[in-house]
């Protein structure tokens, strides 16, 4: 099998080659669950400044269940998609009552919480609690796409590439792993012109082997 040889690849990559970003060095699960919100319609340089600032007016679940809602939405003003600030004010107020102001480690509860889908859980129980549960955000579908040369849309394969990224997920290094593949697909296996001469998944790449790694993802039908 292949898959012991792309986790380590990747790894071996990420640990290289992978960015530190302010919430890697996080074992808060607040914290993490904040920047996986942020992160889920906003890029990367744009979120780390109303990161750090959200973190200084709300160091908690606790202060930020008890703020009012003018105070949430001034602190978020100008990252865009409000309804993300909304939901996490009462998703924490959510936490104070039903979970003792605890980020809950399971992932039923997780899914409960307004603002959290499959993806963005994933991503907070790998990150925050080392569960091995898989990621599929836009990044790693393209990603998944081309390794697998993926002869339709994304949104037309999603059960077969959740399952793809459940079997290549690393379950001794899930947060790694993680983290890694949104690395990849953020600075490597980008939409436009992919540096696939820098990914560490080229030998396997199917994409790559067809000369079709700028033509995959397929499009949408419009
Ligand atoms: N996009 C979504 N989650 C991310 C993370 N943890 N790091 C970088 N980019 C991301």
């Amino acid at each position: 099998s292949v898959l012991p040889a792309l986790r380590q690849s990747l790894l071996t990559w990420y640990r290289q080659a992978g960015r530190e970003l302010p919430w890697r060095s996080q074992q808060d699960p607040y914290a993490i669950w904040v920047s996986e919100i942020m992160l889920q319609q906003t890029q990367v340089k744009t979120v780390i400044p109303y990161y750090h600032r959200w973190l200084q007016q709300f160091p908690t679940i606790a202060t930020l269940a008890i703020a009012d809602q003018q105070q949430v939405l001034k602190v978020w003003q100008g990252l865009g998609y409000y309804a993300r600030a909304r939901n996490l004010h009462r998703a924490a107020q959510v936490i104070m009552q039903q979970h003792q102001g605890q980020f809950p480690d399971q992932l039923p509860a997780i899914l409960a919480l307004p603002g959290i889908g499959r993806s963005t859980a994933g991503g907070i129980l790998s990150a925050a609690f080392h569960q091995a549960w898989p990621i599929l955000d836009g990044n790693v579908q393209r990603v998944l796409a081309r390794l697998v040369a993926l002869p339709c849309p994304p949104r037309q394969a999603l059960n077969a590439l959740w399952q793809l990224s459940a079997q290549l997920l690393d379950a001794q290094h899930p947060r790694d792993f993680n983290q890694a593949l949104m690395d990849l697909g953020a600075t490597v296996c980008t939409p436009q012109q992919p540096t696939c001469q820098n990914c560490p998944w080229q030998p396997h790449c199917q994409a790559y082997d067809q000369g079709m790694q700028s033509s995959l993802p397929m499009r949408e039908p419009t």
